[in-house]
């Protein structure tokens, strides 16, 4: 089945120049469609300013755009309370996307209480088990995100994702601040929660990550995709001269 469907996904953003004021258009993502099967991690690679993000954006709702999403054959609909709750987005920026007021356990109690209706204890205990899955310690509730390291932020976004019981992941470059060592784990637990189920779409520059740990992958350039397929199939024959710089560059 499939979990999601693009169709002509298009998104033009339109700037104003700072000096002139003269208005220009943007095409960040010029009709990209792509299907994903449930279960599986799809990959979407590509340079800076190809339109990954962007994309991500607009599955996850915070974008408006042209073109079509659905979910699990669907027109998305981000008014449903249980989408929401089941599409999580990991943001690129782990630090401005964490309250800096508020401590762990209340970033990871807060949606909690808005989806489930939990007794006390049993909140305790899934807060618990998602520090457990995400590899933090318990102590860590109490404090705010300022005193985290950057692989901890990193933890605590995902554990926030995680307390939704979602069904798609999608992680914006969610190892590529951290130190390698750091990455790895990042990148073992989100290997670890696919295999639980969780459908991942994962978002990165680097090319050596995407053969780790995704079964699909997209390139991107200039808001396109230029190839889409298995990873073990573009890897050992890539179609695009683009793809195989990409490739080129990381062997
Ligand atoms: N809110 C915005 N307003 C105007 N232009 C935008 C906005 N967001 C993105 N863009 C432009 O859209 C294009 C695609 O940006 P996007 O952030 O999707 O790229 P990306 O592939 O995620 O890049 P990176 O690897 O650097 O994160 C870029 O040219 C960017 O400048
Ligand atoms: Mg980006």
């Amino acid at each position: 089945m499939n979990i999601l469907s693009i169709k002509n996904l298009k998104k033009v953003f339109r700037v104003e120049r700072l000096f002139t004021g003269t208005k220009q258009t943007v095409i960040a993502v010029d009709d990209v469609s792509f299907e994903l099967k449930k279960g599986k991690v799809l990959a979407i690679v590509g340079e800076s300013g190809s339109g990954k993000t962007t994309i991500a954006r607009c599955i996850a709702g915070l974008e408006d755009y042209d073109g079509e999403i659905f979910y699990k054959g669907e027109k998305i609909n981000y008014k449903d309370k249980e989408t929401r709750r089941q599409v999580q987005y990991i943001f690129q920026d782990t630090y401005n996307s964490l309250n800096p007021r508020m401590k762990i356990k209340d970033i990871l109690v807060e949606p909690i209480i808005f989806h489930f209706a939990l007794s006390e204890k049993e909140l305790q205990l899934e807060i618990l088990k998602c520090l457990k899955d995400v590899g933090l310690k318990e102590d860590i509730i109490n404090k705010y995100p300022y005193e985290l390291s950057g692989g901890q932020r990193q933890r605590v976004v995902i554990a926030r994702a995680l307390v939704m019981k979602p069904e798609l992941i999608i992680a914006d470059e969610p190892v590529s601040s951290l130190d390698v060592s750091i990455q790895a784990q990042i990148l073992k637990l989100l290997y670890d929660l696919n295999k639980k189920g969780i459908t991942v779409i994962f978002i990165t520059h680097d090319l050596r990550i995407v053969k780790l740990i995704a079964d699909e992958i997209i390139v991107m350039h200039h808001g396109k995709i230029v190839e889409n397929g298995l990873v073990n199939k573009i890897y050992k024959k890539p179609e695009s001269d683009y793809t195989r710089k990409l490739l080129e560059a990381v062997i």
